[in-house]
C-alpha cells in the first residue's frame, strides 16, 4: 500500500449502491462532528479528500474510498446530531443499520469518540449494535491535541469504562497522534480478512 491510488468510489444511500469488488469494508462510525472525516485526511495525508466541516452534518451518505485495491474505507453519516429533523435522523439510522446488516465485505467497524467527553447514549447504542452484529470495534478517541497532557489518561479511562472495553487508540488529526496504530490495526484487518 503506498497511497497512491485512492479514489472515491461511490456516495451510496442505499445498498444497490454499495460497489461490488472483494476487498474488505473498514467503516468509521461515530457522532457528527467528532472526526471521522479528518482521520480519513489524516491516514491518507490528504488535506481535503473527504469533506471537513465544523458544522455537524456534513457526511450524509455512505462513502466508499478505494485505498491502493487494498480495503475499501467507508466513512458513514454521524450520529446524534441535535439540529437535523427527526425524518433525517430516521433516514441516516436506517442506513447506518442496512449497511452493518447487509454488507458482506464488512470486516472491521472502527468507532470514533470525542477524547474530551464522556461517550453519549448514541455512542453506547453504536456499540451494542456493532457487537450485536458480531463485530468488536476497535475505538479511537479524536481531538487529542485539545486536552492537556494531564488529562489525557483519565479522559481514555472514562471511555474505557462506559463503553466496556480494553483499548482506546488515543488519536488526533491536527497532530497525527495515532495514525501510526491505527495504521497497524487497519494492517492486521486486512492480512486477516476473507471476502
Ligand atoms: P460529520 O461528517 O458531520 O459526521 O462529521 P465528522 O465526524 O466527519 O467530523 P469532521 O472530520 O468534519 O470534523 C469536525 C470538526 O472537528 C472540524 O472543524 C475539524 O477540523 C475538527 N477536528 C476533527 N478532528 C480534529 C482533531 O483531531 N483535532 C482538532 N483540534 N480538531 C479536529
Ligand atoms: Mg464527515
Amino acid at each position: 500500500m503506498n497511497l497512491n491510488n485512492i479514489t472515491l468510489l461511490v456516495s451510496a444511500v442505499r445498498e444497490a449502491q454499495y460497489p461490488q469488488n472483494n476487498l474488505p469494508d473498514i467503516a468509521l462510525a461515530g457522532r457528527s462532528n467528532v472526526g471521522k472525516s479528518s482521520l480519513i485526511n489524516r491516514l491518507l495525508r490528504r488535506k481535503a479528500l473527504a469533506r471537513v466541516s465544523s458544522s455537524p452534518g456534513k457526511t450524509a451518505t455512505i462513502n466508499f474510498y478505494d485505498i491502493d485495491r487494498c480495503f475499501n474505507l467507508v466513512d458513514l453519516p454521524g450520529y446524534g446530531f441535535a439540529r437535523v429533523s427527526k425524518v433525517e435522523k430516521e433516514k441516516w439510522a436506517k442506513m447506518i443499520d442496512e449497511y452493518l446488516h447487509r454488507r458482506e465485505n464488512l470486516a472491521q467497524v472502527l468507532l470514533l469518540v470525542d477524547i474530551r467527553h464522556k461517550p453519549s447514549a448514541d455512542d453506547v447504542t453504536m456499540m451494542n449494535w456493532i457487537r450485536e452484529n458480531g463485530f468488536t470495534p476497535v475505538v479511537v478517541a479524536t481531538k487529542k491535541d485539545k486536552l492537556k497532557k494531564s488529562q489525557i489518561d483519565g479522559a481514555v479511562e472514562l471511555i474505557k469504562q462506559t463503553l466496556g472495553i480494553d483499548s482506546v487508540i488515543a488519536f488526533s488529526s491536527e497532530k497525527g497522534d495515532g495514525a501510526d496504530e491505527v495504521w497497524a490495526t487497519i494492517n492486521a484487518i486486512i492480512s486477516e480478512a476473507k471476502v
